[in-house]
């Protein structure tokens, strides 16, 4: 199935901080799904995670126009997924001088890097920094993840959160902030979203969890960018807090069946009939 999803546009969330935006799913499946990366602009460009190969194209000539490859220094992995390392060999070799901030574990996940060579990567775990653009950068993992080597990016400099896939919500289309939601499908979208990415947190300590919570919670985040689903700034940032915070203990509900895959394979013999093909 391959069709050509609508574009969106890098958005600019904090001063030089831009996500870069794409959707799957949108105008094919009853819901669509963000897949975003971020870039930071300064003295020493971050790239911060690299998008799914399917938008290699699109995601290349966003990046491309708010950095110049020649001066991208570091490129931030937050974990193992595919939809995040998707264009990471494309960067690395069209970015000379860049560093991939990365882990011992992430290099052991993903059989060594092979095309990537160590002198080119800095492990940083949970809870590291690194120094850049005159301020520091914090890797910390955020409450709800689905790899074991996930970890945000945390920039104290415009206080913006990279929470890589905690707070992913579905949408109906390509939405740039939450704020264009309506409040209750925001809460219900992303409840479904992070119990099926997270099962876990129906088994999880409420106390303990909670102590995950108040560490993001205590970096008095400005604006938060999820790879899946639309920014969270202003108010909103304390309502998403508030909205990870009830995850724990709840039932993981069964995601969209087979039901599902015959309405869009419907929608799509639809189409081309009406295309005449
Ligand atoms: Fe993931
Ligand atoms: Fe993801």
């Amino acid at each position: 199935m391959h069709t050509n999803p609508p574009r969106h546009h890098p958005v600019e969330i904090a001063p030089d901080t831009f996500v870069i935006q794409a959707t799957q799913g949108e105008g094919v499946a009853p819901m669509a799904v963000h897949l975003n990366s971020m870039v930071i602009r300064g003295r020493e460009p971050i790239v911060v995670d690299t998008g799914a190969a399917t938008h290699r194209d699109r995601y290349l000539e966003d990046l491309f126009s708010l950095v110049d490859p020649e001066d991208v220094r570091w490129v931030f992995l937050s974990h193992d997924d595919a939809d995040h390392y998707g264009n990471l060999d494309a960067v690395m070799a069209a970015c000379p001088h860049a560093t991939l901030v990365t882990s011992w574990f992430q290099w052991e996940r993903m059989e060594n890097m092979p095309t990537i060579p160590p002198f080119r990567l800095r492990w940083i775990d949970d809870g590291g920094t690194f120094e850049a653009n005159g301020r520091t950068y914090a890797a910390i993992r955020p409450p709800v993840y689905d790899s074991p080597t996930t970890r945000g990016l945390y920039d104290t400099g415009t206080g913006v959160y990279w929470a890589s896939d905690c707070w992913a919500t579905p949408v109906a289309r390509g939405t740039a902030n939450v704020d264009e939601l309506d409040a209750a499908d925001w809460r219900d979208g992303f409840t479904m979203f992070q119990l099926m990415n997270s099962p876990w947190l129906s088994v999880v300590d409420d106390a303990r969890y909670q102590r995950s919570v108040d560490r993001v919670a205590d970096l008095h985040i400005r604006a938060i960018a999820s790879a899946h689903g639309p920014a969270i700034t202003g108010g909103n940032v304390a309502v998403a807090m508030d909205m990870l915070r009830g995850l724990a203990g709840m039932d993981v509900p069964e995601g969209p069946g087979q039901p599902m895959l015959d309405e869009i394979v419907n929608g799509l013999l639809a189409d081309a009939a009406a295309d005449g093909r």
